[in-house]
């Protein structure tokens, strides 16, 4: 396992303290998050851990699916106990940049029905300003033209439709998400000094789906670094 490997492995299992039996728990997607449902499936398998999961991806409903984890539906749940994802940037305001495995719509819907949100991750995803990573926004297939002239204007690099490589031959197809959208990287680089505003701006845009930009969700932030995991409370939060 690499030291990057390793560490995504300690924050993953690290965050899993906040889950007690009886709780629903919104499952993120990611690397990182990996290592919590791992752990998760453990405890349910060898502890008699009781929890009812909700995944953010088809991906991780794969995992959970394969760990034994009970899942419930989104469109089944009114409320989770505590949802916890992974994040591409974290900043010391506990605002996030989502979406780099392109499940941000769901997440942001799973972490907003939650209790709490805890966000797990490597010491590489701390920015003084968001925006190094590209802003992914999902956007309704039909309008992804006009979406990004619109967010171009706003943005000061590029806005580069997501696409995947399918084959050995490097062919590439548009990327198409869990819930049949598009997804828009943008260039903003770290420039989003108030990602309340641009989330704001940029969900107004007709043909919008979701930002993921998430803002006043986060209460914590479980940080490993070669030196141990680092937990950071939000002040603000709901876990103080
Ligand atoms: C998924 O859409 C993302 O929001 C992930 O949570 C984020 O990209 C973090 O993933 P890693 O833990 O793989 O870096």
């Amino acid at each position: 396992m690499s030291d990057v490997e390793a560490l995504k492995r300690e924050a993953g299992i690290a965050a899993c303290r906040y889950v007690k039996s009886g709780m629903n728990v919104g499952l993120g997607t990611g690397s990182t998050v990996k290592y919590t449902i791992i752990e998760i499936g453990r405890r349910v398998s060898e502890e008699g851990l009781e929890i009812i999961g909700v995944p953010t991806s088809e991906a991780t409903r794969e995992l959970a699916e394969s760990l034994d984890i009970p899942l419930m539906e989104i469109s089944d749940v009114k409320s989770l106990d505590i949802t916890i994802d992974g994040a591409d940037e974290f900043d010391s305001h506990f605002s996030l940049i989502k979406g780099g495995g392109g499940a941000l719509t769901r997440e942001k819907i799973v972490a907003n029905l939650s209790k709490s949100m805890i966000v797990v991750a490597d010491e590489s995803k701390r920015v003084d300003i968001l925006g190094k990573f590209n802003l992914p926004v999902e956007v309704n297939p039909e309008k992804f033209s006009t979406v990004i002239e619109e967010i171009s204007s706003i943005c000061p690099g590029k806005v580069f439709l997501r696409r995947t490589t399918t084959n050995t031959e490097g062919e590439e197809n548009i990327y198409v998400t869990d819930n049949d959208g598009y997804i828009l990287d943008c260039e903003f680089g770290p420039t989003i000094v108030n990602p309340a505003v641009m989330e704001r701006m940029i969900s107004g845009i007709e043909g919008v789906v979701d930002v993921g930009l998430f803002v006043g969700i986060c209460d914590a932030v479980f940080v490993a670094s070669p030196s141990g995991v680092e937990i950071m409370v939000n002040p603000e939060g709901r876990l103080c």
